[in-house]
């Protein structure tokens, strides 16, 4: 199966709202930016062994958002259980091979939201309503000893709505909401999902100006309430002049190993 998606274009929604090229510039961003990524991307593997090692028994790890691995300690996490499951709308070549002596990792090519093909077909008519977020991926696997959402959480609604925006046929109010909805459907699925969970996800998107002030703030979450426990850090995400050339783009991302 990962042979034949090799050769074969992913699917119209998937194409169309831009995710292959977005996968291809957070590698490029994390070749120019890795020195100054290090501490989060550290502080993220940390958070998932932390997780990992509270498991009750040690079957089936699978991990949302896997996508590059950056930021998940694969080899660990393969050693430590019987069957680890990545999960992500894109696995590229370069993980993939990386990771191809790990035996018991597999690649599961999913939506999360279960809404992207639904989107897409709605996005050009504004009088038909924005889909409703129904995860259930792994909910009946009794052998799911535990997941970790990774860095994707505030990624959910980035394309979409930005599909939605550039179609232009939904009133901008009724987009945010949808991306309001996708995250508390989200955090909802962690909720029901067997085993433990760990959470790792950016909240804000931070402007900083050459003398190292913020001079804007941007809530990832859409006016949600914002976890309250678990460790923060910053993600130098885009030090100047990644993004603009007076500015730094940084993320205030929180880590919860043990999210329920
Ligand atoms: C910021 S990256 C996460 C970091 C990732 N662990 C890495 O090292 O590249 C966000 C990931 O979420 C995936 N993603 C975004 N929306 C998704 C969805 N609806 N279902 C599954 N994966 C999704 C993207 O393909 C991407 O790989």
């Amino acid at each position: 199966m990962s042979l034949l998606r090799t050769f074969l274009p992913y699917p119209r929604a998937i194409r169309a709202m831009g995710f292959p090229k977005e996968v291809s510039g957070i590698r490029g961003r994390y070749l120019r930016c890795r020195e100054h990524w290090a501490n989060h991307l550290e502080r993220s593997r940390s958070i998932i062994l932390q997780g990992a090692e509270r498991a009750e028994q040690r079957r089936k790890a699978v991990i949302l958002g896997g996508g590059l691995l950056h930021d998940v300690p694969l080899a660990e996490l393969s050693a430590l259980f019987r069957e680890v499951v990545l999960v992500d709308l894109i696995h590229p070549w370069s993980s993939r091979w990386a990771t191809r002596h790990l035996r018991n990792v597999k690649r599961l090519e999913a939506d999360i939201t279960n809404t992207l093909d639904a989107t897409y077909r709605v996005a050009w008519d504004g009088d038909k309503p924005l889909p409703t977020s129904e995860p259930r991926l792994f909910l009946d696997d009794p052998e799911v000893d535990f997941t970790a959402s990774v860095n994707l959480l505030s990624q959910l609604p980035c394309m979409p709505m930005d599909y939605l925006k550039r179609e232009g046929a939904h009133a901008s109010v009724k987009v945010e909401q949808f991306a309001r909805h996708l995250i508390s459907a989200h955090l909802e699925y962690l909720n029901r999902l067997p085993g433990k969970v760990s959470l790792i996800t950016d909240m804000e998107r931070l402007k900083i100006n050459l003398m190292g002030s913020i001079v804007e703030r941007r809530d990832l979450f859409f006016g949600l309430p914002w976890p309250t426990r678990g460790e923060e850090w910053e993600w130098k995400l885009a030090p100047c002049p990644e993004a603009d050339r007076s500015h730094h783009y940084y993320r205030r991302v929180l880590g919860i190993a043990d999210w329920k």
